[in-house]
């Protein structure tokens, strides 16, 4: 699988993406605005987040009912810059991936170590913790894969060598069962030789998917 992340941008036309990638296997997480766009554009399309109730007081919050209406087939769930800037626990991440699987989404749950982490050797262990509680809660389902995405390469232009995401997704697999994309800078220049790895089975892409040619090129290397 290759996804695109567009984070809080835009991002490109839709329907110029669709015929840009013909029958490429794709997935576009667009904000929330623009999912509707998406869905209407043929795009395999995910939310950048979602809840685990199905509907309540939680200002803010969309559910995978809603989402479902929507025709988004998928969600991310407790990307960095969730845990980061919105305070998101491995347990929350473990419910709100949970739940989605249960109403019949897909889902790409995020994991990876900050530099500081890296640096003092505490890599395996965060990854663990991470894994583990998702684990826990949603088992190996069909329908869920993991992105590693080593904070410390996203949007700074640093990439994780082809071994070090190698080593981090195989011991990811060793945890739980599950399919493993790579996010980190990842872009055409790089995506031959990450995506050539054997425990790396696809992709997250964020800056680079904003760019209709870049993100079918990275589609394109990993059909
Ligand atoms: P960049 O590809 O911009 O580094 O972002 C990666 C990412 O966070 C995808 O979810």
């Amino acid at each position: 699988m290759i996804a695109g992340n567009w984070k809080m941008y835009r991002g490109p036309d839709p329907r110029a993406l669709r015929e840009a990638l013909g029958d490429l296997p794709h997935v576009v997480a667009p904000p929330f605005t623009r999912l509707s766009d998406c869905v209407a554009a043929g795009l395999t399309t995910y939310a950048q987040n979602v809840h685990w109730e199905s509907e309540g007081a939680f200002t803010g919050e969309v559910s995978s009912p809603m989402l479902q209406e929507l025709g988004v087939t998928g969600a991310i769930v407790g990307h960095s810059e969730r845990r980061q800037y919105f305070g998101e626990t491995d347990l929350g991440v473990a419910r709100r991936a949970h739940a989605a699987l249960q109403a019949g989404l897909g889902v790409i749950a995020c994991v990876g170590e900050t530099g500081e982490q890296r640096e003092s050797g505490d890599t395996e262990t965060v990854l663990r913790v991470q894994v583990e509680s998702i684990g826990d809660l949603c088992g190996t389902h069909e329908n869920l894969v993991i992105a590693y995405e080593p904070v410390w390469a996203i949007g700074t232009g640093k990439t994780a060598t082809p071994e070090m995401a190698q080593e981090a997704h195989a011991f990811i697999k060793s945890l739980l069962d599950v399919p493993v994309l790579y996010g980190g800078s990842a872009k055409p220049e790089n995506a031959h030789e990450l995506l050539s790895q054997p425990a790396v089975d696809g992709a997250l892409v964020g800056g680079a998917s904003l760019d209709i040619e870049s993100f079918v090129a990275i589609c394109r290397i990993h059909s």
